[in-house]
């Protein structure tokens, strides 16, 4: 189902500016932007320390981001979306809740190594991304070939993916493709709140729909070797 535009959309995010770190897409062509568009981050500048950095894709309205970055106030948290409308959600939600160890890129992951430093990265979560089994279709996924080739420039050696999704068959397209590409796959649960994980799990609004229908959730972690 569509989202209704937000109302004063350009203006609330304009509001967002002081957690906002990149917008758009340099050109066009997403392909062309993400091999020769560079505006790195700096990270020092933008959160006035030297912290461990971790990266979630597709934060849709930021309950998680905000949730883990009041729990580990010693790192900094760089949270990517896709959409305006959606993201506006999670900045304002940060902004309210005077985080200050949160900031948003809203761009599409395609083009991360656009301003994401390569090897700065220690964690990348992905929740509840779109599974796509359209065959046509594959490259958009989140966890295909070509966005593991993103992740692993952006990831630090020993660096890790953690997956939630409630598709089964999505899972197993992941895990296949997280051992294809060179990570080692740990703590594979297919029930996620039934687990010994499930202490410290944060649920997110789609895990939250999920679950309440009764769908199992399943959950890796990926460590790139
Ligand atoms: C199914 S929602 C899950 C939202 C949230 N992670 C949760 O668990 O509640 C997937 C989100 O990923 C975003 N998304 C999908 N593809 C993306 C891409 N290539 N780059 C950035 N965001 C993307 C969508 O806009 C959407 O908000």
């Amino acid at each position: 189902m569509r989202m209704r535009r937000k109302r004063n959309l350009e203006a609330r995010v304009e509001a967002c500016a002081p957690v906002l770190v990149a917008r758009g897409k340099p050109c066009k062509n997403l392909k062309v932007a993400a091999e020769s568009y560079r505006a790195l981050l700096d990270y020092p500048a933008l959160f006035g320390r030297s912290a461990p950095v971790e990266l979630e894709v597709g934060c849709g309205n930021g309950a998680f981001i905000a949730e883990l970055a009041k729990r580990e106030r010693g790192c900094d948290f760089l949270a990517v979306e896709v959409c305006t409308n959606v993201v506006l959600t999670a900045m304002e939600r940060v902004m309210e809740e005077g985080i200050s160890n949160v900031r948003f890129l809203n761009i599409a992951a395609e083009i991360l190594p656009c301003f994401i430093p390569e090897g700065s990265v220690r964690r990348i979560y992905l929740n509840f991304s779109t599974p796509l089994p359209e065959a046509g279709r594959e490259r958009q996924r989140l966890t295909s070939d070509r966005f593991l080739g993103i992740y692993k420039k952006l990831l630090m050696p020993g660096g890790e993916i953690v997956q939630k999704t409630d598709s089964a068959d999505f899972f197993d397209y992941s895990l296949r493709k997280f051992r294809e590409n060179g990570f080692c796959v740990k703590d594979v649960t297919r029930d996620l709140h039934n687990s010994e994980y499930a202490k410290d799990n944060i649920v997110t609004e789609y895990e939250a729909n999920f679950s309440a229908k009764g769908v199992p959730i399943c959950r890796a972690v990926a460590v790139l070797q």
